[in-house]
């Protein structure tokens, strides 16, 4: 009989398990307590209650108000609506947009798209690290600048930007500032008012809660128009029938992340760094990119030059480790990443390049599994690459 392969999963950015605690606490609202939260009747009332204490937990978590919280469907939605939401709620103000190269596919779309609609968009520059240069956003901003959008931690490198800096900035200058959480909530600490934030985007399934679910934080006060129109749900902001059971999977999900979170962030870094520095040693001409400090506790992404980052994924996946060339959106394109290129790789360093990143269920032996045989296929495809010198 052929022995069973192992299977590693090392790509919790692209997405995660539900946890199964997250699980259980979402079970009774599908069949059971599945009311609509608009009903008025005890079902609507209960599933309304869970609604509500859902918002107030993700409130908390972040230092906001229960009312300052809207759920959607992604955190893609988020993003879109923030965009064209301040944007269009603005206008009369000014129609001057700054965000970062590096952000996810959702923003860089919905800025593109803003411009065909007469919106000017500056898209700063980074560092070799994906680092946002908190001067460069200081004199960016212009008279006519409404929103600032630069992602708290980067997808593809895990790059984490200075956050607190830029948000400082924006409100001395009158600007609202949004950062796009999805990969860094629940992961690192986050504090809406020590950050000086006014918009900021979280997903569920990128920390072990459902996919369907995201949460938006909108500060009160802030001027912005919605997307979906209808029956006024989310305080006018998203209306729909309210998906309860993801949402109480979200905030379940939201409450772990905080409880094992210092816990969980030391465990991940040592294992990650474990990782990196193996890897950096035992194959010829590895590079890692990203902060080497200033990056997320489970992400890992490195460049092997002379190699297709696809043919690595699928030598990968056949020995079990389940891994990704970039983002998961951009995997599918075949394009060099946006990201990597903004950091300044060339499009053929950009196309051997491998995301790692670990979570909840990572286990040491993981990683020696990872190390003793990445060494083995980035040298096998060598040989075979029409690269080869
Ligand atoms: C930083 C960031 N923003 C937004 C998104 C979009 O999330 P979703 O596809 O769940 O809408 C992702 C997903 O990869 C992400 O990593």
């Amino acid at each position: 009989m052929p022995k069973k392969i192992k299977r590693i999963y090392l790509d919790y950015a692209a997405t995660t398990p539900v946890d199964p605690r997250v699980l259980t606490a979402m079970l009774p609202y599908f069949s059971e307590k599945f009311g609509n939260t608009m009903s008025l009747h005890s079902f609507g009332q209960e599933a309304k209650e869970a609604l509500e204490e859902s918002r107030g937990v993700i409130a908390d978590l972040m230092g906001a108000k229960p009312m300052e919280i809207i759920f959607t469907g992604s955190a893609s939605e988020s993003n879109n609506l923030v965009l064209k939401g301040i944007a269009f709620a603005n206008r009369d103000r000014g129609r001057h947009i700054i965000i970062s190269p590096i952000e996810h596919a959702c923003v860089m779309e919905s800025a593109k798209w803003l411009e065909t609609q007469g919106f000017e968009i500056t898209r700063l520059k980074v560092d070799k690290y994906g680092l946002v240069s908190p001067d460069d956003v200081k004199k960016a901003i212009k008279k006519n600048t409404i929103l600032v959008s630069i992602m708290h931690a980067n997808n593809e490198i895990g790059t984490i930007e200075p956050i607190e800096e830029i948000g400082k900035i924006c409100k001395e200058k009158g600007v609202y500032f949004h950062t796009d959480a999805a990969q860094s909530f629940g992961k690192i600490p986050i504090d809406v008012n020590k950050m000086n934030i006014d918009l900021m985007t979280v997903s569920s399934h990128k920390m072990y809660g459902p996919k369907g679910a995201a949460a938006l934080f909108i500060r009160k006060g802030t001027k912005i128009e919605p997307l979906i129109h209808g029956g006024g749900h989310e305080s006018g902001l998203r209306s729909s029938t309210v998906n309860v059971a993801a949402i109480v999977g979200l905030a379940e999900a939201a409450r772990i992340c905080e409880r094992e979170m210092k816990e969980e962030a030391q465990r991940e870094i040592k294992l990650r760094d474990k990782l990196i520095n193996g890897v950096l040693k035992k194959i010829e001409g590895s590079h890692l990119n990203g902060h080497p400090k200033e990056r997320l506790p489970n992400n890992i992404n490195f460049s092997f030059p002379g190699i297709e980052g696809e043919s690595l994924i699928m030598q990968l996946d056949f020995l079990g480790i389940a891994a990704s060339t970039g983002s998961a959106c951009s995997s599918e394109k075949l394009e060099p990443s946006h990201v990597l290129l903004a950091i300044g790789l060339k499009p053929e360093q950009a196309h051997g390049s491998l995301r790692l990143s670990l979570g909840r269920w990572t286990k040491e032996k993981d990683i020696n599994y990872v190390l003793e045989v990445l060494p083995k296929v980035v040298k096998r495809l060598r040989e075979i690459s029409p690269f080869k010198k």
